[in-house]
């Protein structure tokens, strides 16, 4: 019987560190504050943004929140994210994905300062996490490597397979397991034998977005699995890619999804915006 990862406790430990930081700064005058944008009415992201929103606020971050309508404007927006970059109590800036099909995702994303930059998606901060230096983690994917550090299992020469090839999460994951001398290999919709490849991981994730998709069968006896999916069920409940009930009885440690890499998230998100923070103002 695997061991469950509890994502919530371990990000309650790195908001609390955050925490910390961002009230040491305030003792030398400086604040730190995160400005997330949402545009139109996804249900999935007005909750990201509310939770994004509360963990700002029990870290002493100052959130400012912008909602625009579904229909904005491509230079709408582009204007509100310059307004951004010049304003000085803003250290981050969020804009919460997707966005509407008339909004080119990339030129907002080009547009975004690179230092207040805390998604980490922009094309300079992407390149430094090749390379291996860099400021900004990629928020999943750093959480989802916490909570692999807090099992105890060492990455070093282990299999480690990644489902999914985003942008957001299965590129950059990748990266970070490679950069701990894992044997990384990604897997994708055009992956030719993909439940072979997923039971040799001894480290797997799975960012693909289907309920279910992973299957008892598809993974290796004690093997370390983090779910990344956030999907509805048959029944509407909130579930990962995990057949979590089977996949539990064979796997070493599992993430639970609600409580998993969900709260990781936004505590990478929070400790991110405290990094801008103190770059911006040449602490340490
Ligand atoms: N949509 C889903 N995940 C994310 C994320 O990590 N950052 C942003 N900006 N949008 C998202």
């Amino acid at each position: 019987m695997a061991q469950i990862i509890d994502g919530k406790k371990i990000s309650a430990a790195v908001k609390a560190e955050v925490a910390a930081g961002v009230a040491a700064l305030k003792e030398r005058g400086i604040e730190t504050g995160l400005a997330v944008v949402l545009v139109g009415d996804d249900p999935a992201s007005r909750v990201y943004v509310n939770n994004k929103k509360k963990a700002c606020a029990l870290c002493g971050i100052r959130s400012f929140e912008y909602t625009l309508p579904a229909e904005t404007k491509e230079e709408e927006l582009l204007a509100l994210v310059g307004k951004l970059n010049a304003d000085p109590a803003v250290n981050g800036i969020l804009v919460q994905l997707p966005l509407p099909p008339q909004i080119d995702e990339q030129k907002v994303i080009a547009a975004i300062a690179p230092e207040k930059d805390v998604d980490a998606f922009t094309e300079g901060n992407v390149g430094r996490i090749m390379i291996g230096d860099y400021h900004f983690l990629p928020c999943t994917p750093a959480g989802c490597m916490t909570l692999i550090d807090s099992t105890g299992v060492s990455v070093d020469g282990k299999n480690c397979v990644v489902v999914g090839r985003s942008n957001i999460v299965g590129k950059p994951m990748a990266m970070l397991l490679l950069h701990r001398n894992g044997t990384v290999t990604i897997c994708h919709s055009h992956t030719k034998n993909l439940a072979e490849i997923c039971s040799q991981a001894d480290i797997l994730v799975s960012a693909v977005g289907k309920a279910g998709f992973i299957t008892a069968p598809m993974v290796k006896e004690g093997a370390v699995v983090i779910d990344v999916g956030m999907n509805r069920n048959a029944e509407g409940k909130l579930c990962g890619d995990v057949d979590f009930e089977a996949v539990e009885k064979k796997a070493g440690f599992i993430t639970p999804v609600p409580g998993g890499v969900g709260p990781m998230t936004i505590a990478m998100l929070m400790r991110n915006t405290l990094t801008a923070a103190k770059l911006q103002n040449g602490v340490e």
